[in-house]
């Protein structure tokens, strides 16, 4: 692998109990991209990430994270490495105020010789979270809390950040604001970015270069061009 190749999974199965999921994934991020991965429904995304982030899934094959292997690593582990992750399931503290949320954004940056961004810093990149600021977690929208679930990522100054499904079960006006922070974020921090979608055309704004996965196997990787220049893998793949 490459200096610049941030993350590199390879040979990667993964097992929920005798379920066998994941059949020899193999996956790389290199410095700077935004990696995409395509998938309909179980087609095995959320398993890959949390694969990677070890998880749950029992793995076989290898995880290097930054050039050195991290496989089977605990997950805190990792977050300190640089890995900022966004779950599908987004995980916001529904009693803490937004501005609380964003500090325990703070505890991910471990040892990292990094300032966490402040809360003014963060509402520049999402002016939406702004106006939430003293609102509990717990009385935002879901699409609010998907925003308010990647600044906090964010804080810590991840390298690489992984977001499963960020705009899904959003409306088109929130999924347009989490787009605009997505691309600001990738042109302020230059930050490497990988990420699960089913929405093609959000994918497409972001993304450098993409992967196809499909019961559990990647059946398409290529870079973004390469994919849009070919319609018929989003036929075979994509479309229900
Ligand atoms: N905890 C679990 N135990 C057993 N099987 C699971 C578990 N979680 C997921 N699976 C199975 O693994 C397969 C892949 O699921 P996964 O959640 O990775 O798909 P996905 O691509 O993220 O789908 P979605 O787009 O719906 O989020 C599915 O067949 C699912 O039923
Ligand atoms: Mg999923």
């Amino acid at each position: 692998m490459g200096a610049a190749t941030e993350l590199e999974v390879r040979g990667l199965d993964a097992f929920y109990g005798t379920s066998h999921i994941l059949h020899h994934v193999d996956l790389e991020v290199p410095a700077g991209s935004a990696v995409v991965v395509l998938g309909r429904n179980g087609a095995g995304k959320t398993t890959l990430f949390r694969s990677i982030m070890n998880l749950g899934p029992t793995v076989k094959g290898s995880v290097r994270l930054f050039g050195k292997d991290v496989t089977g690593r605990p997950t805190y582990g990792l977050a300190r490495a640089g890995v900022g992750f966004v779950p599908d399931d987004r995980r916001i503290y529904s009693g803490f105020d937004v501005v609380e949320n964003l500090r325990l954004g703070n505890f991910a940056k471990g040892s990292r010789d990094v300032e966490p961004m402040t809360p003014e810093e963060v509402f520049a990149v999402f002016p939406l979270l702004e106006r939430l600021a003293g609102r509990k977690g717990g009385q935002l929208s879901g699409g609010e809390q998907q925003l308010l679930a990647i600044a906090r990522a964010m804080v810590a100054r991840p390298k690489l950040m992984l977001l499963d499904e960020p705009s899904e079960g959003l409306a088109p006006v929130i999924v347009r604001s989490l787009l605009d922070a997505v691309l600001d974020l990738r042109e302020r921090t230059g930050m490497t970015l990988l990420l699960a979608e089913q929405n093609v055309p959000f994918a497409m704004r972001v993304a450098t270069d993409v992967y196809v996965v499909e019961e559990g196997e990647i059946v398409y990787q290529g870079t973004r061009e390469a994919f849009e220049a070919d319609p018929s893998i989003k036929e075979r793949y994509l479309m229900v």
